[in-house]
Formats: structure tokens, sequence, C-alpha cells
């Protein structure tokens, strides 16, 4: 799950909504009030023309700080008054004041430049949700992974499969069981089809809902972010590279298939190395063997995934197509 600019665009709709909706439950009340309570009515009035004079003696310049501290005097004096009339009717003194969900943005979603809390843990949460809904998610859960798959198939060096994709699988399931934000980092290999992806989610899930902060998604797709943020083509709000850095599980799929530039060699290294430092858990996936990474990353990076992560290889034939031929045979 990355936190993407569309999330951020809806978080500051349902925000702006919020604010809209404090607006006319202000007037509402307003209006209310003013048909009960007759004399705030008249305070009201009085509070408009106020400040039409306000405006008036700015507008006609001269010593008008005299002028201005008497009105503001009479203002106050005017709110008390509201205050009272409203107690002594029954409501809340606060009754007429505008009921921001965020005070401290007033549900505008920013405070001063930057994007309120409010924003940002409402954007982290649609993230969430939207991979909840995703159908590879759903389905891509401990409950729906199966072992036949990998039954009656030996690995080139004659093992069997199903015993090694056993101890992935048990593993895998502890590994999110067990999971807290130091936990080890993990690197899955193997050829394609074979439930990287399938169970690096599967952890996502169980992880996600013990309240922990995930992010994932493909190599490219992080990096291509980062990039356009880091050459300024980003919306120049969201920070992807700290949220990588920071979030609690950092899962990155298919490792090794993004271009390769000096910039994402050094994002990679840079993700790998301050996530390690920070002792926060990452997992990888990746078609790459051991000899793939040496030769596709520079020793800084392969030296740091060899010493750092677990690996855990995936085996057996391509699940797509076992999947695809039981179909068939289904008619
Ligand atoms: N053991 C399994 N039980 C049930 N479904 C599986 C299993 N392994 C894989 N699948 C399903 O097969 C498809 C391919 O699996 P997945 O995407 O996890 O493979 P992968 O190892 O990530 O492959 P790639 O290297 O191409 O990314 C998915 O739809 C996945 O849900
Ligand atoms: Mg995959
Ligand atoms: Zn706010």
């Amino acid at each position: 799950m990355s936190m993407k600019e569309e999330q951020i665009q809806r978080a500051l709709q349902i925000i702006s909504q919020r604010r809209i909706t404090a607006k006319q439950q202000n007037e509402e009340r307003m209006q209310e009030i003013e048909t009960r309570i007759p004399a705030i009515s008249e305070i009201n009035m009085q509070l408009a023309r106020t400040s039409m004079e306000v405006m008036r003696i700015i507008r006609d310049g001269g010593d008008t700080r005299p002028k201005i501290e008497a009105l503001q005097k009479q203002n106050l004096q005017a709110h008390q008054m509201v205050q009272k009339l409203l107690t002594q009717n029954g409501y809340p003194a606060d009754y007429l004041e505008i009921h921001y969900t965020c005070e401290k943005c007033q549900d505008t979603g920013y405070c001063r430049t930057k994007f309120c809390t409010c924003l940002t843990s409402l954007a982290a949460k649609l993230a969430t949700e939207e991979l909840n809904h995703s159908a590879q998610f759903e389905l891509s859960s401990f409950s729906t992974f199966s072992l036949k798959y990998y039954s009656n198939q030996r690995t080139a060096a004659g093992g069997s499969c199903y015993a090694a994709m056993e101890r992935v699988f048990l593993f895998c399931q502890e590994y999110a069981n067990q999971f807290t934000s130091e936990s080890p980092s993990i690197l899955m290999f193997g050829k394609t089809g074979l439930g990287k992806t399938h169970l690096s989610l599967a952890i996502a899930n169980v992880v996600l809902q013990k309240g922990y902060s995930v992010l994932y998604d493909s190599a490219i797709n992080f990096l291509r972010q980062v990039e356009k943020e880091h050459f300024g083509r980003g919306d120049g709000n969201t920070d992807t590279l700290d949220l990588l850095l920071s979030c609690d599980l950092l899962i990155i799929d298919d490792l090794g298939t993004e271009f390769h530039t000096q910039f994402y060699q050094s994002m990679v290294y840079n993700i790998i190395n301050t996530r390690m430092n920070r002792k926060k858990p990452t997992i990888i996936s990746t078609n790459l063997d051991y000899d793939g990474i040496s030769r596709q990353y520079d020793e800084r990076v392969a030296s740091r995934l060899f010493t750092n992560y677990t690996f855990w290889q995936f085996v057996g034939t391509d699940v797509r197509l076992l999947k695809k031929q039981e179909e068939q045979q289904k008619g």
C-alpha cells in the first residue's frame, strides 16, 4: 500500500466536506436561535453594524486605534451577552460557535503550509482500506494458500518441494503472528508464480490488522514515485521516501525489475541501509537468486541483503499455470 496523491486528494475532499457541514450546522443554529431568542438577533444585527463601522474607520484612515479599541470592547461585551442569553435559555454557551472535526486546522487539512495530521492520517487510512479491498489482497491470505500445489515435485537438489514450501509457509505465518516493529527482514526469491506476492500480502493482512503501518507496492512503483518527488514533479506535499523509511513494515515486491539507473541504485541502497540502521523490518520479493542479486546490485546493497535478511527460496511449478489447468479440467 503506498500512500499516493489520490488518497491525499480524497482525504482533502472529505475534510473540506466536514468544513462545509460544520458551517452549515452553524448557520442552521444561527437561524434557530434568532427566531427563538430575539434579543440575540438584535445583538447580531448590532455586531454586523459594528463591523461595518470598523471597516469604514479603517478605510477613512486617521487615528483609528482608539475608535477600533472601543468597538472591540463593545464587541466582546456583545459576545458575552450572547453566551449569557444562550445559557439562560438552556443552550450551551458555545452553541453558536463553529464546531470543526479538527480544531487545529479548522477542517482545512493544512496547518500553515504543511498537511495537518488529520489529513495524513485520514489518507493513510484510505490507503489501507484500499489495499484491503483490492481483489488480490483479499484472496491472498494464509487460509487461501494451499500446499497441494507443491506436492510430488522435486527441487533441483532432489529435495521435496512440498516440505520446503511448508517451512516457508509456517515461517511466514509465525512471522505475521509474532510481528513487532523490530522483526527481522525477509527476502523471498524464486521463479514466477510460486506464491511470493501471495504470502507477502498474507503477512501484510495480519500485520495491518494488528494496527501497524504497512506499505506494499512493487519496487518500480515505489522508485518512480520517489524519483518524481525528488525531481519536483510530485504534488510537493507527499514525502514517499520518508514514508518508506519510517513505516513499521515495508514490502517491496518484484525487486530487480526496475531500470538500472544511478538514481534507483542509490535509492535502493538508501532504503535498505536506513531501515536496517533503524532496525525496521522489510520484506523483499524477487525473481533474482544470489548470483542475480550480486550481478544487478553493487556490493553495498548485496552484502547488506546477504547478511541482514532471512532468505527464503520458493520452489515448485508456476501456481498460476497449475490453477489454470485446474480450471480447464473442471470444464
Ligand atoms: N500456494 C498457493 N495456494 C494458492 N494460491 C496460490 C499459491 N501460490 C500462488 N498462488 C496464486 O497464484 C498466483 C501467482 O502467485 P504469486 O503472485 O504469489 O506469485 P509470485 O511468486 O509473486 O510470482 P512473480 O514472481 O511472477 O511475481 C496468485 O494469484 C496467487 O494467489
Ligand atoms: Mg509476485
Ligand atoms: Zn486538521
